[in-house]
């Protein structure tokens, strides 16, 4: 085919698939991409008939780390030389995701800055592919590959010129910049060290085949930052399965603290998946600055736990590190690799640092009768040896049940050291009328074992940060309280498991 017929037909292809980007939030479905493409998808690779080079390799200089003083040209040992590339240092390249302005947005810069704050000799590549990305996305996501192929053929390039180990190699991409380096890794002829997803792109790469995507196939280890897995219309614009060898999923992958969930909701909601927004790239975006966050708060590391379910995490029963089941999140994660990939969380606040701290809470309510109609509402305050933090909130994922322990999740944002006290309070939140609740107060603590009373005997606490296990019990049990918030303390017979020798208990009453 003539080269203007094969740009003609790519013209067309072009305006449909502009259509069908415009009509997408009626489609409803995350694989139209592929299929529209699939036919076309030889004429596409046919089209690639331009030898000059598209991706350009500016290495930044941490004093500039904003602007592109000096690109390496790869077949051009001299740029090398003249962009002072040092072959013996660790060697990042970081790769940008789609555009629509076709500039490299401020996170870039960001992140240059923070890899040299880390690693002072190393060499910062800031890889721009913006040419082929600043297309509708359909077409942007079509190049990853290309644009992978071009950043393998100069890997290669490196290796054979300088001898550089290519354990060296770290790449860092970030939504479709993901997939580029997934590209790049599985086409260069050895392996690179590292690559780091951040948000991967979600549509059309979402239940691809391992090598349509980045995989674990693609470096010798690759591990995942998700932040935006959650979109309206079935589509999600973050990759929501787990796609190297380990992927963190921090506040469930989904909704991160700080960003303006609603608004980002209606506007996608209103405008279509690919308006996309500020708030919207605030969640996509979160991935890269809590990568920023662990480069520049290496003392500050948020940590992440494996669990089997967001659901389980969410109750706060993954907050064990034995068998290396928790993980510093981002540039010092360690390099677990496993045949299966591990999904791992955490929570997080809304600006940086970060981290927070994180507590398993246990509370095992018992009473004669069944007394699970009660709905109460439950908060903790912890007191710890460098400060608190009061009215913490569990949440009950179900109704309370009778002889059952129940286990909440709860985090604090400031480090209050190790326990020594908290107070737990209790308000029922169903047919509680002022007059009542005087009544309530002052039966509450009745201490009648043999009442029909909702008990509480100990908390147990599990710090994940500090790994530390601790078991309270009622300050004082024989005092009449006319509060509703009780005071725990370390149990003095926290080794004394028969439940005869430890009468202390607090009653939770309802009249
Ligand atoms: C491709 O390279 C050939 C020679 O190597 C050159 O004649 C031709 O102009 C180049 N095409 C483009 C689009 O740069
Ligand atoms: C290259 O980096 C290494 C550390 O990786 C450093 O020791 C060495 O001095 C650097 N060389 C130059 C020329 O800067
Ligand atoms: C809860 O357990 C206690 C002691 O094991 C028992 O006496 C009581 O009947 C149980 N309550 C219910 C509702 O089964
Ligand atoms: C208490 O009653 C609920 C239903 O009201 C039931 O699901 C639960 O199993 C009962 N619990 C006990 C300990 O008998």
């Amino acid at each position: 085919m003539k080269a203007w017929r094969v740009r003609f037909l790519y013209f067309l292809v072009l305006n449909a698939a502009v259509q069908y980007v415009t009509s997408l939030e009626e489609e409803r479905s995350d694989s139209i991409f592929g299929n529209f493409l699939d036919p076309l998808k030889d004429l596409f690779s046919q089209n690639d008939n331009s030898n000059q080079t598209l991706t350009k390799f500016s290495l930044r200089k941490p004093s500039v780390p904003d602007d592109d003083l000096c690109y390496i040209v790869p077949g051009k040992p001299e740029s090398l030389a003249a962009c002072s590339f040092n072959s013996t240092s660790k060697t990042f390249l970081v790769i940008h995701g789609w555009t629509l302005s076709g500039m490299f947005e401020s996170w870039v810069e960001k992140l240059v800055t923070a890899l040299y704050d880390r690693e002072k000799a190393a060499n910062v590549i800031v890889v721009d592919w913006l040419g082929s990305a600043q297309n509708h996305y359909v077409v942007a996501a079509q190049n990853t590959k290309e644009v992978g192929h071009e950043i393998a053929r100069f890997i290669d390039w490196i290796e054979e010129t300088t001898n550089m180990p290519l354990e060296n190699i770290h790449l860092i991409g970030y939504s479709l910049g993901a997939h580029v380096a997934g590209f790049a890794g599985s086409h260069a002829t050895n392996k690179v060290g590292r690559i780091t997803g951040l948000d991967p792109a979600g549509p059309d790469f979402e239940g691809e085949h391992a090598h349509r995507r980045l995989s674990p196939d693609d470096a010798h280890f690759v591990d995942v930052l998700h932040t935006f897995t959650r979109g309206s219309l079935g589509l999600s614009i973050g990759i929501q399965q787990p796609v190297g060898h380990v992927d963190i999923y921090p506040n469930r992958g989904s909704f991160q603290p700080g960003c303006n969930l609603r608004g980002a909701l209606e506007k996608i909601a209103n405008l279509g998946l690919f308006a996309i927004t500020d708030a919207v790239k605030c969640e996509h975006e979160r991935s890269v600055h809590l990568f920023i966050d662990s480069l520049l708060n290496e003392q500050d590391a948020a940590k992440a736990y494996r669990c089997g379910s967001t659901d389980m995490f969410d109750r706060g029963m993954c907050l064990s590190c034995r068998k290396s089941r928790c993980i510093a999140v981002g540039y010092d994660i360690s390099l677990v690799r496993r045949a299966r990939s591990v999904q791992m969380y955490t929570k997080t606040r809304a600006s940086m640092p970060f981290r927070v701290y994180h507590y398993q809470v246990k509370i095992h309510f018992s009473s004669k009768v069944n007394r699970s109609e009660l709905e109460p509402s439950l908060t903790v305050s912890l007191f710890g040896t460098r400060g608190e933090s009061e009215n913490l909130e569990l949440k009950l994922k179900e109704k309370l049940e009778t002889n059952t322990t129940h286990s909440f999740l709860l985090v604090t944002e400031k480090d209050i050291g190790d326990l020594l006290m908290l107070k737990f309070k209790w308000e029922e939140t169903n047919g509680w009328s002022a007059s009542n609740v005087l009544n309530m107060v002052s039966s509450w603590w009745s201490g009648d074992s043999g009442s029909d009373n909702m008990d509480v005997h100990k908390i147990r606490i599990r710090a994940g940060e500090t790994q530390q296990k601790l078991v309270f019990c009622v300050k004082d049990p024989g005092a009449p309280k006319l509060t509703q918030e009780v005071t725990f303390v370390k149990c003095k017979d926290a080794w004394r498991t028969n439940p005869k020798r430890a009468p202390k208990r607090i009653t939770l009453e309802k009249h």
